[in-house]
């Protein structure tokens, strides 16, 4: 039995048949349908979510299976002081596959090792989220053709951000990818992120805070929100929420083939003026979250489709 904590969980050729099925599923929907027909997925949800939990559901209603789960702690026995360990070996007598958020990292590692059904880590804390590296790598893959050789910028709070932890880890296994880490000197990569696996790769990457001076060398911007929930005081998160503002004026320096993507949710980072433009593609993205999720969901169940 497999579990999904993190985008090494899989090898380079396991991704890539992945995304093969994700892409798949996006063309023949239809030849899918019933594939997990009888099956069930549960989500919980310790932590507030509407992209993550809502695909993974619809992934799995979209398999013709059902769902069960919660959306907050309060509404769990988490309330009462259940942990995650018996949380999940009660859920594996009510479901054959779970997706958890956690507020804590290590959480859904945690359930996994007690776990009887396959266990996917929804995000932890500010740790890891390898679903959404499945989304962004099926979104640059569907996208540009390629997974290698192109330089891509991850912007905004880098330090809190766990989709642009897990991206760094899952990009650094593709040769000639550069990467342009732009923040404010505060919310800079964690070191673990910089040292064991930025340098330990041999990647070529910079640090940089004007995004303007960035972009026109991106083939690929990644925006992402400035953590607020993890922030130890909210002065600190105030000085820092506008640090980035995405506009027009700044898409009119970057090549006319540069993808823009954002994990969602925006809050003031990307402004809406933005949408519109061709390059802006975190909506497409969140439809490639539903159909990599699928694709997900069949691996770790193991259900072959001919
Ligand atoms: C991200 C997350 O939860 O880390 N959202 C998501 O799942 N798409 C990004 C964020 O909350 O900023």
């Amino acid at each position: 039995m497999r579990h999904l904590m993190s985008p090494l969980d899989f090898s380079v050729e396991e991704l890539d048949q992945l995304l093969d099925l994700a892409n798949d599923i996006e063309r023949n929907p239809e030849k899918y349908a019933h594939a997990c027909d009888g099956k069930i997925l549960a989500t919980l949800f310790y932590e507030p979510s509407t992209r993550t939990r809502l695909s993974f559901e619809s992934a799995m209603m979209h398999l013709g299976g059902k769902v069960l789960g919660f959306s907050s702690a309060n509404s769990s026995s988490a309330a009462k002081g259940e942990s995650v360990g018996d949380t999940i070996r009660t859920v594996s007598c009510f479901a054959d596959i779970a997706a958890i958020r956690h507020p804590k990292e290590g959480a859904p590692l945690v359930a996994s090792m007690v776990s009887s059904i396959p266990v996917v880590n929804a995000g932890d804390g500010g740790h890891q989220h390898p679903t959404q590296t499945l989304t962004d790598l099926l979104t640059i893959r569907s996208l540009k053709g390629r997974l290698d050789n192109f330089t891509i910028g991850l912007c905004g709070d880098l330090k809190f951000g766990r989709t642009v932890h897990s991206l760094i880890e899952a990009l650094v296994r593709y040769p000639g990818v550069r990467f342009v880490l732009i923040s404010p000197e505060e919310l800079r990569v964690p070191d673990y992120i910089r040292e064991d696996v930025l340098k330990a790769s041999g990647h070529e990457f910079e640090e940089v805070i004007r995004l303007e001076d960035a972009i026109p060398d991106l083939d690929v911007l990644y925006m992402t929100r400035v953590q607020k929930e993890r922030f130890f005081n909210e002065e600190d998160y105030v000085r820092m929420k506008d640090f980035y503002i995405l506009d027009k004026e700044k898409m009119g320096l970057a090549s006319p083939d540069m993808l823009v993507l954002h994990p969602l949710p925006r809050v003031n980072e990307i402004s809406t003026e933005v949408d519109s433009d061709p390059r802006a593609v975190y909506f497409k993205q969140v439809q490639y979250g539903r159909y990599v999720r699928e694709a997900l969901i069949l691996t770790l169940l193991e259900v072959k489709v001919c």
